[in-house]
Formats: structure tokens, C-alpha cells, sequence
């Protein structure tokens, strides 16, 4: 081997550089191994870029220190550097296996180093980081809801935390429409103990697969929400203040059943006489307009949802014990309106962290211990910088965590979610992001310093992600399993 190639030949604490021979095959990611043959110490480093190196004809490569274990067996950040020409070398099987140490339970894929995938080394993140909020970023048809669906089916097979997420397109339960030979999570090994799928379809699918019908009551929802569907003005906003003391049940009978025209107004001072006396005195001081406004909007939602939104029946407690079981929860409901969409995720959301809470303030920490995830697609439109449209989910993304709930927030638009609730992320998995300043965004909210990663982030094909989480001690490259493939390894495995 000639002398000049595979050894380090600069080194900060920082970047290590060594040259490889003309025509070696090296790829941005790829990881290496520095072992300093003083100290026996191996340091571990990925590939970050490259370039021509004039001197020998071969190819100088810049290396990210990701970690380093010396004798003890302890895996550091590397705080010491390797000495010059110090041998860099592939990783071992066993440097493999070191590494795999550091996973969690729900795998998502193979290790990627460069353009190989690494077999011997699956990728899982630890359920414990869970409550502690993830985002998922990537440009339309990167493969986040692939994604998504193999997080699930890990969920399911390891029964270590509640997911929850609901599907306006209907590509979860039963695969994407429109293929006959699709799958979806119905179809995994393990469905009927750790799925749980509440439908608005028909009873012969619903029967087909057991899933149950959605059923969510009045009581439920929340009237404030209303500012979360609807781009409210002042006046209407002042209205649904006054109502907030009231009972959900209550004002959606007022506004269905009575003609707001014919409250008794300032100007008008016959009596009134429905069943809402109090409610009827509240509001009657509030602007006319106003009051028709949020009649008819609570009359648009009632009409989207009428398919499961009654006056009495509730899949809420179901829902609930589900998700305390550590089950997978897919709220089925395809076609389903964004409005309507966000208006019932919301609700389910309150239900959860209330719950919780209570069971905090009750019982203490313990009881509220177990872990759930409620996923947002496009969470841009609740997590924004305008606080107004924020609702339940930035009160969870602030104070979820101490009750176990924390947010999977999907985007394709990570500038547009609140600096403030992408810094409380502790999980990010970056997929391909065409825009320079979502990349930016991400990279600099990280629990690692993803910067020195753009170039590998720029490259990111269909299904690749790197991972950032403090669950793992560096960042990971990883190729998410392809989830039809992912099903048939789970059912080898299951039989
Ligand atoms: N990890 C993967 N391996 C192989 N194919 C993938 C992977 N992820 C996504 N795909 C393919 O890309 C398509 C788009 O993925 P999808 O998850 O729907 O993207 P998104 O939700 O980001 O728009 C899918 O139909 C699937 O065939
Ligand atoms: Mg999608």
C-alpha cells in the first residue's frame, strides 16, 4: 500500500483529513475508523466532503469525528485527537455491533454508509425519547408517510408506547386506495393486539379488518377551537370568550337550535325564551355579525363531520384506554376535510393531555408514566408563529413531556413552525429538503450540530433520513425500511 494513502494527515478536534488513492470509491456519510496506535484509542468519523488533491493525484477526504472509545469501552465525544498517520480503515463487525448498542427498539431502517446500506447495523429509536416531541421533515414524495407507517409497525410489534394519528387520506389502514395489492398496517402480524382503528367507513370494511366506528360527542370539542379551523376576526373571537364558561354540548344546542336574529340585543328587549337562558344573557352584548358568523361556522363543522360527531356517543374513553395500552390508534377517516381533520385531532389531543394531567395531579408522575405520540401532518398549519392558531398542540409541544405526550410533527415546511417548538424537539428525522432555508432551520435547532451535514442532506434520495436524536450519541444516516418490505420481514420473523 502506498504510504501516503489511508492515513490521517490533519487533524482539529474538529475535521480529520486523509487521502485516498485516484480511482477508490469513497461517498459523502460513509463512516471510517482512526485507531491512534499510542493510546489504542478508535476514532470514529463520517465522510463529509471531499475534493482533488493535487500533490498525489488522490482524493483528500474531510471526516466529522462522531465519537471515540478508548481502552475502558466507553464511547465519548471525542474531546482528544488521533496522532498524525494514524491508519483510517472501514468499520469491523464488531465496531458494527458496538455501534448497534446504541439503538432503541422501534427500527426504521439500515444504517447508510455513503450509498452502501448496512445490513448487520438497523437503526431503532429509543421509545423513551418519545415525550420528548419528533419531527419528521421532507418535501412532498421524500417518504414521510413511509415512514410514518414503518414507525407504526414498529410501535405495534414492540407495544412500548401509544401512537396516535389520524389519516385524511386513507393510506394508513388498508395502504394507499386505487391498488388492490397494497398493504397497510391492518395487515400486520401483530395488528389485532396492538392496533386500534376507529373508522368512518362502511360496516362491511370496518367489519372486514375490526375496525371500530368513530364516534365523537359534542362534549368533546371545544369551542375554542373554532380559532384553530376558522381565520377568526376580533369581534368573533370576543364571542367565543364569552362562551368559553359554557358546557360545548350546551352551545352547540344554542346555536343549532335557536335563530341568533332573534336574541334579545340591546336595541331589542323582548324576552327571550329557548332553553339557554344563560347562555342567550352572555352573548347578547356581543356584535350581531359576530354571533352569526360563529352560528354558521359551528353549523359548516357540524355539517363536515356529521358522519361521527353526535350529541351523545363517544369514542373517547376507547380511544384513550388504547393508547394507555401502548397501542397503535389510527383515526381512519378518509376524505375528511382539513378543517374537519384538525377540529376532531384537536379535540382527541385535549382529551389525552387532560387526561394526564389529572392523573398527574392525583396519583404523581408515576401514573401518567406511560408514552404516547400524537402525530400532525402538515403540523404547519397549528404550529406556526401565529400564536392564535396554535391551540392544544403548543401547550403540548411546552409542557407535554412531564405528562408523557409528546408531538411527531410532519412538515414539508419546517420554516414555518415556531422557532420555539422546533428547539423542544429532542428526535429530527431530515429527509430531502429542496429549500436552503428549511435545511438551515433544521440544521441549527438540532441536538446536533447538523451544519457540517448539509452536503449529505442536500443528497438525500427517496427514503433516505439522517437522524438526529438524543437517544443516540452522534447523528445517523439511515435508509427507512420500504414498509411493504418491512411487513413481509415482520411476518418471516412472526411465523
Ligand atoms: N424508504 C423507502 N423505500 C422505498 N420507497 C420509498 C421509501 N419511502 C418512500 N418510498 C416511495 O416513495 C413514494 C412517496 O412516499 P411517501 O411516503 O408517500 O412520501 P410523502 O409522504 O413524503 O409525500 C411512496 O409511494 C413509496 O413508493
Ligand atoms: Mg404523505
Amino acid at each position: 500500500m502506498d504510504k501516503r494513502y489511508h492515513l490521517l494527515t490533519g487533524t482539529d478536534v474538529l475535521t480529520y483529513t486523509w487521502i485516498i488513492p485516484p480511482g477508490d470509491l469513497i461517498a459523502v456519510g460513509e463512516l471510517f475508523v482512526i485507531v491512534d496506535k499510542g493510546t489504542k484509542t478508535r476514532y470514529f468519523a463520517r465522510v463529509t466532503r471531499m475534493a482533488h488533491d493535487e500533490k498525489t493525484g488522490g482524493v483528500l477526504v474531510f471526516g466529522l469525528p462522531i465519537g471515540c472509545i478508548s481502552q475502558d469501552g466507553i464511547f465519548r465525544k471525542p474531546r482528544t485527537i488521533p496522532s498524525l498517520y494514524s491508519p483510517v480503515r472501514a468499520l469491523d463487525a464488531g465496531e458494527n455491533a458496538l455501534l448497534l448498542g446504541f439503538m432503541g427498539e422501534l427500527e426504521v431502517g439500515f444504517m447508510m454508509s455513503g450509498n452502501q446500506r448496512v445490513v448487520d447495523l438497523p437503526i431503532g429509536i429509543p421509545a423513551s425519547v418519545l415525550n420528548q416531541h419528533l419531527g419528521i421533515f421532507a418535501t412532498t414524495g421524500m417518504g414521510k408517510s413511509n415512514l410514518m407507517k414503518v414507525f407504526c409497525a414498529s410501535a405495534i410489534n414492540t407495544r412500548n408506547a401509544g401512537i396516535l394519528l389520524t389519516d385524511p387520506h386513507g393510506e394508513y389502514a388498508t395502504g394507499p386506495p386505487g391498488d388492490p395489492n397494497s398493504r397497510g398496517l391492518v395487515h400486520h402480524p401483530k395488528a389485532q393486539d396492538g392496533l386500534c382503528v376507529f373508522t368512518i367507513r362502511g360496516q362491511d370494511i370496518a367489519g372486514e379488518y375490526g375496525m371500530k366506528p368513530l364516534q365523537i360527542a359534542h362534549e368533546d370539542l371545544n369551542i375554542a377551537d373554532l380559532g384553530l379551523v376558522f381565520d377568526l376576526t376580533p369581534s368573533q373571537y370576543e364571542v367565543v370568550n364569552l362562551l368559553l364558561p359554557f358546557a360545548t354540548d350546551e352551545i352547540i344546542d344554542f346555536f343549532i337550535n335557536e335563530d341568533v336574529e332573534s336574541l334579545p340585543s340591546h336595541l331589542r328587549t323582548t324576552a327571550y325564551i329557548g332553553n339557554h337562558q344563560d347562555i342567550a344573557q352572555r352573548v347578547r352584548s356581543a356584535p350581531p355579525d359576530a354571533l352569526r358568523l360563529v352560528q354558521r361556522q359551528i353549523r359548516t363543522l357540524l355539517d363536515l363531520t356529521a358522519l361521527f360527531v353526535d350529541s351523545s356517543s363517544s369514542s373517547l374513553p376507547d380511544i384513550l384506554r388504547a393508547l394507555d395500552e401502548n397501542k397503535v390508534v389510527l383515526i381512519d377517516i378518509p376524505g375528511m376535510s382539513d378543517a374537519a381533520e384538525l377540529f376532531i385531532l384537536s379535540a382527541i389531543s385535549r382529551a389525552i393531555i387532560r387526561d394526564r394531567q389529572k392523573r398527574f395531579i392525583e396519583k404523581g408522575s408515576a401514573a401518567a408514566s406511560g408514552r404516547v405520540l400524537i402525530s400532525i401532518e402538515e403540523a404547519q398549519r397549528v404550529l406556526s408563529q401565529r400564536s392564535e392558531k396554535t391551540g392544544v398542540f403548543r401547550e403540548i409541544a411546552m409542557e407535554g413531556r412531564k405528562f408523557g405526550v409528546g408531538l411527531g410533527v410532519i412538515t414539508q415546511q419546517p420554516k414555518n413552525i415556531d422557532q420555539r417548538v422546533l428547539a423542544q424537539m429532542n428526535t429530527l428525522f431530515v429527509m430531502g429538503l429542496a429549500d436552503r432555508h428549511d435545511r438551515e432551520i433544521i440544521a441549527s435547532s438540532a441536538k446536533h450540530d447538523l451544519r457540517v451535514l448539509d452536503t449529505e442532506i442536500q443528497t438525500l434520495d427517496m427514503g433516505d433520513a439522517v437522524i438526529s436524536t438524543v437517544g443516540i450519541p452522534f447523528p445517523v444516516s439511515c435508509h427507512i425500511h420500504f414498509f411493504e418490505d418491512y411487513l413481509d420481514a415482520l411476518w418471516e420473523s412472526a411465523s
